[in-house]
């Protein structure tokens, strides 16, 4: 094993960009179709691996939204979680921020409470045998308009001590973030705090709405950010996280080979990158395998990882002292 390759594993970490429902792994779907008496359009594991093959975000986005539809009970949204969490435990992940997108199963019928309780119940138990501690982002859909989103926000109201903020995903093209204006102002009101996915596939102009029409605290992805040059300045000014998400950008064609990833160069250019796994069922790996693939690709320093992972603790939204003791875990693994 390679020092780096050492190093990505010894590294504590946090995931802070995961959307739950894309951690769902073929035999998993399998499983819960069957226990559910779901007819899913493929025969075998091996039939669903082969159909993960994406030219963009939406071709993932069908086959994301296809695969939810196993989940069902609180049991499913349950067994989810606790698996991703187990999952990535064992990569010394330690503190996680997940995405859930209530939008996707409202609309097949099942109940906001369904899905929130077999989530935090699995976060909960997770906390306290693995001392892991998570988070939950709702997401709204973009592709969905305001109205659904505000009768969403409303449903969150009655649960915030379970959820610390809400996000924006789904298909960026033709949905700007300034479509989500006042249902954004609303949640900041309500006191959540705000990410936005922009910049993925979306032009730079949507990373500045994310800033200044939505007031974001983090951007997810922003890739895109970097075909702008006061753009950059602004986000290294404020000191805005970018949740990167290599694997993902490699799989739904935002380059085409890992060697061109941009996250070197957001380094370079004073931006709080951070490395995430996205949907990792679906873009073929984990927070360690982001980290390796990256370094591979890119002959990342060891300075340069661990700066990396460090920024996944300083952007996440632990409160301030949770945050320092978090730091200090991972200052005193380093030295
Ligand atoms: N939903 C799940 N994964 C997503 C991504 N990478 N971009 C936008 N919406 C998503
Ligand atoms: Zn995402």
């Amino acid at each position: 094993m390679t020092a780096n390759a050492e190093l990505i594993e010894r590294l504590p970490k946090a995931e802070i960009h995961i959307h739950i429902e894309g951690s769902l792994e073929p035999d998993m779907m399998f499983s819960m179709a069957r226990r559910n008496g779901i007819t899913l359009p493929f025969n075998s594991v091996e039939d669903v691996k082969k159909a993960y093959n994406f030219n963009n975000l939406q071709d993932f986005l069908d086959l994301y939204y296809q695969g939810m539809s196993v989940l069902r009970t609180e049991k499913d949204f349950y067994d989810l979680t606790r698996a991703y969490l187990e999952r990535v435990l064992a990569e010394n992940v330690r503190h996680t921020e997940i995405f859930f997108d209530p939008q996707g199963h409202l609309a097949r019928g099942i109940g906001f409470e369904t899905c929130l309780n077999g989530l935090s119940r699995a976060i909960e138990d997770c906390e306290r045998e693995y001392g892991i501690s998570s988070s939950l982002i709702m997401c709204f859909l973009r592709h969905l308009d305001e109205a659904d989103a505000e009768k969403t926000l409303d449903m969150a109201l009655a649960h915030k001590n379970r959820i610390i903020g809400v996000g924006l995903d789904s298909s960026e093209l033709g949905h700007p973030p300034e479509k989500f204006k006042r249902v954004f102002r609303r949640a900041r009101d309500e006191g959540f705090l705000l990410v936005a996915h922009a910049g993925e596939e979306g032009p730079p102009d949507y990373v500045w709405q994310a800033l200044d029409v939505l007031g974001v605290d983090r951007i997810d992805h922003g890739n895109r950010a970097l075909e702008d040059a006061a753009l950059v300045k602004r986000l290294a000014a404020d000191k805005m996280a970018l949740t990167v998400c290599p694997l993902s950008n490699l799989r739904l064609c935002g380059i085409s080979d890992m060697a061109d990833h941009p996250i070197q160069r957001m380094l370079d250019a004073g931006l709080m990158a951070t490395v995430n796994s996205d949907d990792p069922a679906y873009f073929g790996g984990y927070m360690n395998e982001n980290y390796s693939t990256l370094d591979k690709a890119l002959g990342l320093s060891s300075d340069e990882i661990t700066r990396l992972a460090r920024n996944g603790f300083e952007a996440a939204f632990l409160d301030v002292d949770a945050k320092q003791a978090a730091l200090e875990e991972f200052d005193s693994t380093i030295k």
